[in-house]
């Protein structure tokens, strides 16, 4: 079980949910709609696969996309589109690559990123700041972006679709991880 320490990690840590309303004070609540960011500010998060590395890949980097291309990944639409740069309510989107693997991660929670670098064998070197995306669908029309690991091809996959979820888990190849970081829909 070579995700299992990941995924104890990250049943004790459910991604954060904030309770607003009746105990904060009216200033507070007045402020709510402000920590939401622009959804026009947001691009597709472009999603390939590899098929000799039995990765998937996401980007909201056009030219990255293209570079992936080139180096084998088939393109697969858009998963979603998450912010390319901070905005109000919004975490960084981690990225995280295992060499070992040949595996891209995508994680909001930074305990899970340590755990995927310091604890994970092979380990997971950081990557690069995929984006930006919320903790929680406190947002106005704001969607899960689910995520599924293989263990038996060792590929880390993610998708707003929740039938496209179900089916990864019932094949057998993937486990379900549950939501990632909750974003919006492709269109
Ligand atoms: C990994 O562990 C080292 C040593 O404890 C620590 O300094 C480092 O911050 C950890 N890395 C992450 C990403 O948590």
């Amino acid at each position: 079980m070579k995700f299992s320490i990941s995924s104890s990690i990250l049943a004790i840590l459910p991604l954060a949910s904030f309770a607003v309303g009746a105990t904060l004070p009216l200033e507070s609540r007045q402020t709510c709609t402000l920590t939401c960011g622009n959804v026009q500010d947001s691009l597709p998060f472009i999603q390939s696969f590899s098929q000799s590395g039995t990765d998937h890949f996401y980007t909201t980097s056009t030219t990255e996309n293209a570079q992936f291309a080139a180096k084998g990944y088939a393109a697969q639409g858009v998963a979603g589109r998450i912010f390319p740069t901070q905005e109000p309510g919004t975490v960084p989107f981690f990225r995280l690559f295992n060499a070992g693997w040949v595996d891209h991660t995508y994680t909001a929670n930074q305990q899970l990123r340590s755990a995927e670098i310091n604890i994970t064998k092979p380990p997971y070197a950081d990557d690069i700041i995929a984006g930006y995306v919320y903790l929680d669908g406190s947002c106005p029309g704001t969607i899960p972006l689910f995520w599924a690991f293989s263990t038996s091809i060792t590929d880390s996959f993610f998708t707003t679709d929740l039938a496209e979820y179900d089916s990864a888990i019932s094949s057998g190849v993937y486990n379900g991880q549950g939501v990632a970081a909750w974003i919006y829909p492709a269109a």
